[in-house]
Formats: C-alpha cells, sequence, structure tokens
C-alpha cells in the first residue's frame, strides 16, 4: 500500500462554492483511511508561514452546506518567487507532510507544480466558479455561480418587462465566457458578448435589439462578460442609438458566494475524496479532472499544457433563439 500518511489540504484562489464540500471530503476520507490531515489556512501563503492546524472529523461539520471556505484564501505575492516556493517546501517538509491538496483554479495548480519541482507530491482539485480550467469540463462552483447569476437575470427581466427597457448585465469568467454563454442562453439574451470571440457594438448588440424591436420585442438583455468588460459603455452606447432606456449591471462577488447548489457538493465531495484516493494509490502530480461526466485524473504538468475552447454549438444556439 501506499508511503502516504501525513497530507495536507489548502484553498487558493478566488473561493468558490464548493470547496468546503471538497474539504470535508479530503479531511474525512483521509481521516477514514488512518492519515493525518492538516488544514492550511489562506492557501500558499499560510504555508509558507506554517499556518497550518491538524484537522479532526468534526472540524469540518456544518461546512458542506456553506460558501466560501472555511480555510480563507489568498493570492499569495511572496509564493510567486522563488524563494517563496522554498520557503512553503521546507515548511511542508517540516510538518512531516508526505503530499498536499490544493483546491483552486489554474494560478492555483502553477504554485502546485513548482511545489512538486521540489520533491512535494501533489494534487489539484478544480475549484473556481468561471469553469476556465483546460484539463476538466467542471470546475467547482460553476454551477452555483451559473444558479446566482440566472435568479438575477429573472428579476432584471422583471423590470425590465414592467419598463420596456434594456438591461446590459456583466457577469463574471476571467478570460472565458462559460458562465457568460450559458446565462445568456438560460435568461433569454437578445446578444451575449464573449471574450472568446471578436465583436462589432453595431452587427453583434444593436441590429439584433432593433430587429427585435420590430418583431414586437418589448424589452431586451445583453449578456458581457467580463473578459470584454465595459458593461456601463455599452449601454450608454445602447441607449444612444436605440433611444430605449438602457441600464448596466455589474454583478461582481454576488457571483462568488452563497449556498452550494446541489452538483457543487457532490462534485466536491466526489473530487475531494478522489484526491485522497489517487494518492493512496501511489499516484504522484495529479490533477483530479471530469471527462465525459467522470473523475478522472491527470498529470499535472500535462494539465497545465491544455487548452479548451468555448462551444460553437452553444454560440449557434443563442444565436437561433435570440430571434
Ligand atoms: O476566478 C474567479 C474570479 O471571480 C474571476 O471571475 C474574476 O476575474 C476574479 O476572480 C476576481 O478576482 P479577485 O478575487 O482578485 O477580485
Amino acid at each position: 500500500m501506499s508511503e502516504i500518511k501525513s497530507i495536507a489540504v489548502l484553498t487558493s484562489g478566488g473561493d468558490a462554492p464548493g470547496m468546503n464540500a471538497a474539504l470535508r471530503a479530503v479531511v474525512r476520507t483521509g481521516i477514514y483511511h488512518n492519515l493525518k490531515v492538516y488544514g492550511v489556512r489562506k492557501g500558499f501563503e499560510g504555508l509558507l508561514n506554517g499556518d497550518l492546524v491538524e484537522m479532526s472529523l468534526r472540524s469540518v461539520g456544518d461546512i458542506i452546506h456553506r460558501g466560501g471556505t472555511i480555510l480563507q484564501t489568498a493570492r499569495s505575492k511572496e509564493f510567486t518567487t522563488e524563494a517563496g516556493v522554498e520557503k512553503a517546501y521546507t515548511m511542508a517538509k517540516i510538518f512531516g507532510i508526505d503530499a498536499l491538496i490544493v483546491i483552486g483554479g489554474d494560478g492555483s495548480f502553477r504554485g502546485a507544480k513548482d511545489l512538486s519541482q521540489h520533491g512535494l507530491n501533489v494534487v489539484g482539485i478544480p475549484g473556481t466558479i468561471d469553469n476556465d480550467i483546460a484539463c476538466t469540463e467542471y470546475t467547482l462552483g460553476y454551477d452555483t455561480a451559473m444558479n446566482t447569476v440566472l435568479d438575477a437575470i429573472d428579476k432584471i427581466r422583471d423590470t425590465s418587462y414592467s419598463h420596456e427597457r434594456c438591461s446590459v448585465l456583466e457577469v463574471m469568467g476571467r478570460d472565458a465566457g462559460w458562465i457568460a454563454i450559458n446565462c445568456g442562453i438560460a435568461g433569454g439574451a437578445e446578444a451575449i458578448i464573449l471574450p472568446e470571440k471578436e465583436f462589432d457594438i453595431d452587427k453583434d448588440i444593436i441590429m439584433p435589439i432593433i430587429e427585435g424591436r420590430n418583431r414586437g420585442k418589448k424589452h431586451y438583455l445583453v449578456i458581457v462578460a467580463e473578459g470584454v468588460g465595459g458593461a456601463v459603455e455599452i449601454a450608454e452606447y445602447i441607449e444612444k442609438k436605440t433611444e430605449i432606456i438602457t441600464r448596466a449591471t455589474i454583478l461582481g462577488y454576488i457571483q462568488r458566494g452563497g449556498t452550494p447548489t446541489i452538483t457543487d457538493r457532490v462534485m466536491g465531495s466526489r473530487m475531494g475524496s478522489y484526491a485522497v484516493d489517487i494518492l493512496l494509490k501511489g499516484k504522484r502530480n495529479r490533477t483530479v479532472a471530469v471527462k465525459d461526466g467522470k473523475l478522472v485524473d491527470y498529470d499535472m504538468g500535462e494539465a497545465l499544457k491544455m487548452t479548451k475552447t468555448i462551444d460553437e454549438d452553444l454560440i449557434k444556439l443563442s444565436k437561433i433563439l435570440a430571434l
């Protein structure tokens, strides 16, 4: 069996609903297999400062329904330096850590890879609302964030309908348009502007609104991904060109917090447990991922070289349904 006796787990980068479920699963699966499990507070920053606490079955009680991360998270400047990585590695050795599980986005995975190059065994669990990690079809927090956005769209639609207005909604996703395209389709948007596609404001936003008006539409929704940005300016331009009163809403951190959906709770639980299982099987430097709906794992270095492109069929569908 495995040589692993002691593991640590941290959450890093932007918080995402479902991180707590993954943490709980790591701790409970680890303890079930008689491992010592440390929780690292505040991501890699906490690791290099030795901010570790031994976890018990009870220390992850009452967290599965909570958004954010009870371990807290940080974007560490010091850890981006070679000296910082060395310090974190040394601290892991001082605590006798055989493997580190990192729950976070691809920036966090790059940090994990740096640590692996010093000799620490690492496993990544994809956690970010953006769904922008190339090796996986799913990242923790994505479903909850999309449901939050959809709830906002439905509320904004009530006002748009009542006043016959246009609404421009800017949603998160960093450089990716996954939240935007899905929420645009689910929310019945007239136009969805994505960072992956060049756009022409007259052709891609103004024309669908005017054509829609000519066909009898009374209110309009434009979704802008944050990777494109400029929701306020786009709203002003729409109002100027169409004379339809247009308001911009930037959802911001509303999308990052909140109670995780069942998908994020179950996915977090499965991924957390899977991460411990692959360590016990003797695997080194892997990342957990979803492929064709099933959990798989990839070499961390290979995973970071993968690319993923936005689904062209979804873009086509969004245009047909906006007619
Ligand atoms: O990665 C999650 C995310 O919320 C992105 O959508 C956004 O670009 C970024 O984090 C914001 O980061 P910060 O935590 O620095 O505000």
